[in-house]
């Protein structure tokens, strides 16, 4: 099945991309592009026909601290990994003349099988999303994410992932 986000491109017009959420913006208008270029993240974007970005996502890699999980995880997991890898959804949004047409979704689902996929050449053993308010904690609670106690974080386990896509 191909992906219809692409890599972020300097034909896209990412200056024209209006979320509402400044700090999701200016990444866009003025980051996103550098950060690529450093290997800091991976940007997808969702053009439409004239290169409008109809919304985008970040994915880097990140190791989260065996304290953050609940007992639930630990329990399956080996006492001596202290950091654990996985893989973090830094960013996603859709703008505001796109919102409410399930773009959302179709860009969550498409960051998490790329993660997924990922995990099976390079160990991952969740995906990490860092919600920007509270309205993005309950956008990722609807879809199964948990909060990382004391992170600020939120949590869904590679294997659940592997569920949906393995
Ligand atoms: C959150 C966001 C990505 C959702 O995108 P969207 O395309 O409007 O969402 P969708 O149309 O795919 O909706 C998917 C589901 O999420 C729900 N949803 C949408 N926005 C939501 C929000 N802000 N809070 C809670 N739930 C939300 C929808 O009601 C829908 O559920 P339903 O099918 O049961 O009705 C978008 O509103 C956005 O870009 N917000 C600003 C940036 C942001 O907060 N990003 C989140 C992570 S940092």
């Amino acid at each position: 099945m191909n992906y219809l986000t692409v890599p972020l491109h300097t034909s896209h017009k990412k200056k024209d991309f209006n979320c509402g959420k400044k700090l999701l913006d200016d990444y866009l208008h003025t980051q996103a592009k550098q950060d690529v270029k450093r290997k800091l993240a991976a940007c997808f974007v969702l053009p439409d026909e004239n290169n409008k970005i109809k919304g985008y996502f970040t994915l880097s890699s990140t190791s989260i601290n065996r304290n953050f999980l609940t007992e639930a995880v630990l329990k399956k997991l080996p006492p001596a990994y202290y950091h654990l890898p996985a893989t973090l959804l830094g960013r996603l949004a859709i703008d505001n003349s796109y919102k409410g047409q399930g773009l959302g979704e179709l860009l969550l689902v498409e960051a998490l099988r790329k993660s997924y996929e990922i995990s099976q050449e390079i160990g991952s053993m969740a995906v990490i999303v860092d919600p920007i308010d509270d309205e993005a904690v309950k956008f990722y609670e609807k879809y199964g994410f948990i909060i990382l106690k004391d992170s600020g974080k939120m949590f869904m386990a590679m294997w659940t992932i592997g569920e949906l896509f393995g």
